[in-house]
């Protein structure tokens, strides 16, 4: 039977918000009360996905296992690759060739925070696309589409091509950076040429999956919270959302021990024994609060 494999690939020099990331890796920075990455490996735990390979810079690798372990608190499996130089998102695929073996896989680019219950719908047609021989993109409104893949229709509405940063990009609808592919994308990313700035692109491998007719668009809607968090405003703009979210609903977001635990991958007394180790900190009694 074949199993969907993730990837969350927090690599990169996040050269964008230096200073910031000069110390640190970008996916490891704060977005309100956790550190980045919990919101795309969220998004995994709660579609089910639960072999995890995360896709680091050396210098970085040990933060991150020190953060998340081999998962098992989780009650998931988390495994660690090292990517050398940012030579493009696309060369994940060769990085994470042996730990896809045969089966699909999914792309979440650390940086990317989603948020919305409609998303966990997208993402089961997203599953039966893979059944079917088809890979899944998903695109999302914005209002800087020049700083993104960018989506081309046709006037019918279909989609023509994804061109990368484009100084004058024809629509506002971007590529988010989740992807479902089917396996033959590592095939596929080991024929790729880096493009002129060195790197393998992700957009090219889409290109490819489109003009093969093998490319479905799923389009997020506002039911979708997307943040970028590409600027010093955009990640301050994220932590505000959820501290926002937190205010008015009185829960957290993207806390990856509750997904765990209402999810079953974890029971209670694993639970209580995560938030004791925390008890300090209002996240470690949140978590102790759910099973009060
Ligand atoms: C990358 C992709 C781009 C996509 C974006 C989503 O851009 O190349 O197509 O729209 O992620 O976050 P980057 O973050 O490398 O600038």
């Amino acid at each position: 039977m074949k199993q969907l494999k993730g990837i969350i690939l927090a690599g990169g020099l996040g050269s964008r918000l230096y200073p910031l990331t000069l110390g640190i890796s970008k996916q490891l920075l704060p977005v309100y009360d956790k550190p980045m990455i919990y919101y795309p490996l969220s998004v995994f735990m709660n579609s089910g996905i639960k072999n995890i390979l995360i896709i680091t810079t050396n210098e970085d690798s040990h933060r991150y296992i020190k953060l998340l372990g081999n998962g098992k608190k989780l009650g998931i499996k988390i495994s660690y690759a090292i990517q050398d130089f940012p030579n493009g998102i696309a060369e994940s695929f060769l990085i994470g060739k042996d730990f896809i073996g045969n089966d699909d896989v999914c792309l979440i680019l650390g940086d990317n925070i989603f948020y919305g219950k409609e998303l966990y719908a997208q993402i089961e047609k997203a599953k039966e696309n893979l059944n079917q021989g088809f890979s899944t993109i998903f695109g999302i409104k914005t209002d800087k589409p020049e700083n993104f893949g960018v989506i081309n229709f046709n006037d019918s509405g279909e989609i023509i091509s994804i061109i990368e940063k484009p100084e004058k990009p024809s629509s506002n609808i971007i590529v988010s950076g989740l992807y479902f592919y089917t396996n033959d994308v590592i095939k596929l990313a080991k024929a790729l040429k880096p493009s002129l700035r060195g790197e393998k692109e992700i957009t090219d491998i889409n290109n490819f999956y489109l003009n093969k007719r093998k490319l479905k668009l799923k389009l997020l809607n506002d039911s979708t919270s997307w943040i970028d968090t590409g600027t010093y405003s955009s990640l301050i703009k994220a932590s505000k959302f959820f501290e926002d979210y937190e205010r008015k609903t009185k829960k957290k977001a993207s806390c990856i021990e509750e997904i765990a635990y209402r999810m079953g991958y974890i029971n209670k007394d694993q639970l209580v024994a995560i938030g004791n180790s925390m008890k300090s900190s209002d996240y470690g009694k949140y978590i102790l609060d759910l099973i009060r």
